[in-house]
């Protein structure tokens, strides 16, 4: 029997649903398994290779003291990833990171296989690589980052958007270089897309999802996100109790589990995971102990999420060490925009996109719920950490859902 908080609109309060995760314990081993998929030497050749990319260095924390006081917890941590790499968010660790591990084994496949991954990224093979063609679906940021990535390293791109992915994504992504290809039907379908197109013409995927048959690139695309984790957990003072976290396929809230897990044990943080209602596939696996689908339009602002299906390799990671998903609306999503924009006196201000801040939208809706912050063991004694995924990824979205422009908001800071 899986526990549930079904909650409708109520005077002020935000309508929410929360599914506790019945499979999931603390004291869960870390199986092999799950260690195949991400460990520690997986995560230090990501990290080694990632630290020495131009214009690396790790993203901020936060602390946001004022607005916790306002909840009542401890202390609210925020790792802002609006300027990693200047691409406005943190995929731009997992994509870029996963087509240099696929050039680097097309190159040891054609030529020697003591060719190091540093050849690839140093550019001493275009003469193969600039043959290659790399391609993905994408809701916006992880194809930026493909599309970064495959620039960077000297590939070819192209990448497949869906209906409602707005044009200046789109935009953003051709200005890395790649062809973008718009797609009818949602994210689902693109990927799908994606992967029919590929085959005919002899292009690599690079996903960020895992399905049957397809989960060695997924697997480096998460190992990239790990570097996130760990730059959050080294920042801060004291580990979290909570980690509140938006998920679309669960790629990044499955690196942050894992990582969390390795370093803390049976200590781990509770780890909550946040799904727009309408696409909300945690919410819907975690009920049925078992991956499901929702199918249909997916239609929420909050784009980066828009995802029906979890990913295969998340799921195992997450069945075990993600606690409880959380189902949070649009609504919500507005609201913490606006507050982390216009913060309480002596929070600084931020600038953060409409996936950022579902992980941020779920803390406030289960710290007003007497139920759910028991379930959750929310307190006053609470420290929480929130991964603030995107900046103004869609700039004029941005501003017309703040009602001010991101520069703005980033003058503002001192
Ligand atoms: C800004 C942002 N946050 C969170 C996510 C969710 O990541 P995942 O699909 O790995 O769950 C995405 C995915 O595209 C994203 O763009």
């Amino acid at each position: 029997m899986t526990y549930e908080i079904h909650r409708r609109e109520e005077g002020t309060s935000s309508p929410f649903t929360l599914v506790v995760n019945s499979a999931a314990s603390r004291k869960a081993t870390w199986s092999a398994d799950q260690n195949a998929i991400l460990n520690d030497q997986s995560f230090q050749n990501a990290c080694d290779l990632i630290r020495t990319w131009d214009g690396y260095e790790p993203t901020p924390l936060h602390d946001l003291q004022a607005l916790s006081n306002q909840i009542g917890v401890d202390s609210i941590a925020y790792k802002d990833e609006s300027q990693r790499f200047g691409l406005g968010s943190f995929k731009a660790l997992g994509g870029a990171y996963a087509v240099a591990r696929l050039l680097h084994a097309k190159v040891k496949g054609l030529g020697s296989q003591d060719i190091p991954l540093s050849n690839v990224v140093n550019r001493l093979h275009d003469d193969i690589v600039q043959n290659i063609t790399v391609c993905c679906a994408t809701d916006g940021n992880h194809g930026r980052s493909v599309a970064w990535g495959a620039q960077t390293f000297g590939c070819k791109c192209v990448i497949f958007i869906h209906e409602t992915v707005s044009e200046s994504r789109k935009q953003a992504i051709e200005s890395y270089g790649a062809k973008v290809i718009r797609c009818n039907g949602n994210y689902d379908d693109s990927v799908r897309e994606a992967q029919t197109t590929a085959a005919q013409n002899n292009w690599f995927v690079v996903s960020d999802t895992s399905y049957p048959g397809y989960m060695d690139v997924p697997k480096d695309v998460m190992q990239g996100y790990e570097l996130m984790a760990f730059e959050a957990f080294e920042q801060l003072e004291k580990p979290p109790t909570h980690i509140f976290i938006q998920t679309g396929v669960g790629g990044m809230a499955a690196a942050v589990a894992a990582h969390a897990k390795r370093r803390w044990g049976n200590n781990r943080p509770r780890i909550i995971l946040a799904d727009p209602d309408k696409s909300a596939c945690w919410v819907d696996s975690f009920r049925a102990g078992k991956p499901k689908a929702v199918s249909g339009e997916l239609h929420t602002l909050m784009a980066g999420l828009a995802c029906g299906e979890v990913s295969a390799l998340a799921w195992r990671i997450l069945v075990d060490h993600g606690d409880a998903a959380m189902s949070v609306p649009d609504s919500a999503a507005i609201d913490m925009m606006r507050r982390l924009a216009n913060p309480e006196p002596d929070d600084m201000p931020i600038v953060a996109g409409e996936s950022a801040v579902a992980g941020l939208a779920a803390l406030f809706a289960a710290v007003e719920d007497k139920e759910a912050a028991e379930i959750l063991s929310l307190n006053k004694d609470s420290r929480i950490l929130l991964f603030g995924t995107e900046g103004d990824t869609d700039s004029e979205l941005y501003a017309s859902l703040v009602g001010v422009n991101a520069e703005t908001i980033r003058r503002r800071v001192v």
